[in-house]
């Protein structure tokens, strides 16, 4: 079966203020089948937002670059898609749910209205003035939109959606924000959404509910997701298969269940441990930060952190090979290492 999305060796960086080269993905790799969910697990700063927003094709530019690679979704390569293509892809092909929900939502509108410009003018590159306020005179437009609007929103369980839609973002909680983007990136009927930590701004139970609410309609829509995450717990529930991610790079790939309950790669082995539990254990966090990216040079990004280093992990970037069972890790002692779930 051909993936939805395919990346390969996605490779992005910047040119900073003395004009060196700094690469902050070095070559990611992953695939998605349609009705799949993946969660991209790793610690702050790995790098999981900008693969995200590559493939949405919103990478803040300047100062951020694709350096080399292709992002194949469906079949078409993204990157040599002309903007208007790419534009038409957003909504029917791919959506976000993004990380901050009381900032996603326009301040200055209600969320009627943000609806309204939604769906006439989602998947447009430029709108024109007379594009712009011919429909809003439209009596029958504005009733049509009213009502789908409505339909939107009993979808992801608001309650009274017909008062919500005449609320300003500041008059929303956080999850009521986050149910009403969800509800956006629905609208569109996309075949795969990415979630970019959509609960971490919420408190947990509303977090859970959030969860509980996109694993229902990604199911009942048939949509594939990407589900990023620093919570193993919660990819352990949601995700088919999970990409560990660290300092740029996926260093571990596999069933999410395999790869938790016997992980291949040292730092996924150290993220579990770091896991807190309720028990008279002492917290084991893995110690040190994550390498400033222009010292990581010719080897393993996790040789000054790994319980396991050895000299051979400083001359090569260890490669994500198979290791059994559909299994891959980037580890030059993969095969040899028993750690511990
Ligand atoms: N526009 C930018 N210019 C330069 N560096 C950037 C830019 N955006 C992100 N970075 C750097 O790229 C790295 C990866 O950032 P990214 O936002 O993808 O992390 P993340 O894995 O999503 O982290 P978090 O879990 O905190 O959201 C970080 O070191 C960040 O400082
Ligand atoms: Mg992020």
């Amino acid at each position: 079966m051909t993936a939805l999305l395919e990346v390969e060796g996605l490779e992005i960086g910047f040119t900073d203020a003395d004009g060196a080269e700094v690469t902050l993905l070095r070559g990611i790799d992953l695939a998605l089948r349609e009705r799949e969910v993946i969660a991209l697990v790793g610690e702050s700063g790995c790098g999981k937002s900008i693969t995200a927003k590559a493939i949405l094709g919103v990478l803040a530019q300047p100062p951020l670059r694709i350096k080399r690679g292709a992002i194949r979704f469906q079949g078409r390569d993204l990157l040599k898609l002309p903007a208007a293509a790419y534009h038409a892809l957003r909504g029917p092909g791919f959506t976000l749910v993004p990380q901050h929900p009381l900032s996603s939502l326009n301040p200055m509108f209600t969320v009627e209205q943000q609806f309204f410009d939604l769906m006439n003018y989602q998947g447009r590159a430029r709108v024109g003035f007379v594009d712009y306020w011919k429909p809003r005179l439209s009596a029958t437009r504005r009733r049509d939109t009213r009502e789908r609007t409505i339909a939107a929103l009993r979808e992801v369980s608001l309650p009274a959606p017909e008062e919500i839609l005449g609320r300003y973002p500041f008059q929303l909680s956080g999850g009521m924000s986050q149910r009403v983007l969800i509800a956006m990136a629905l609208l569109g009927s996309p075949k795969m959404v990415i979630a970019d930590e959509p609960g971490t701004a919420l408190d947990v139970t509303i977090e859970s509910q959030i969860n509980d609410l996109l694993r229902e309609r990604v199911e009942a829509r048939g949509m594939a997701m990407i589900y990023i995450t620093h919570d193993l717990g919660i990819a352990s529930e949601l995700a088919d298969r999970v990409y560990v991610m660290y300092a740029g790079r996926v260093v571990e790939e596999g069933a999410t269940h395999e790869v938790f309950n016997a992980p291949r790669h040292p730092y996924t082995a150290g993220l579990l441990k770091a896991v807190p539990k309720v028990s008279n254990e002492p917290f084991a966090g893995i110690k040190g930060t994550l390498p400033d990216p222009k010292a990581i040079g010719g080897g393993c990004a996790f040789r000054w952190r790994c319980p396991y280093a050895t000299a051979a992990c400083e001359g090569v970037v260890p490669p994500l090979v198979d290791v059994g069972d559909g299994r891959r890790a980037a580890c030059v002692r993969a095969t040899e290492l028993t750690l511990a779930a």
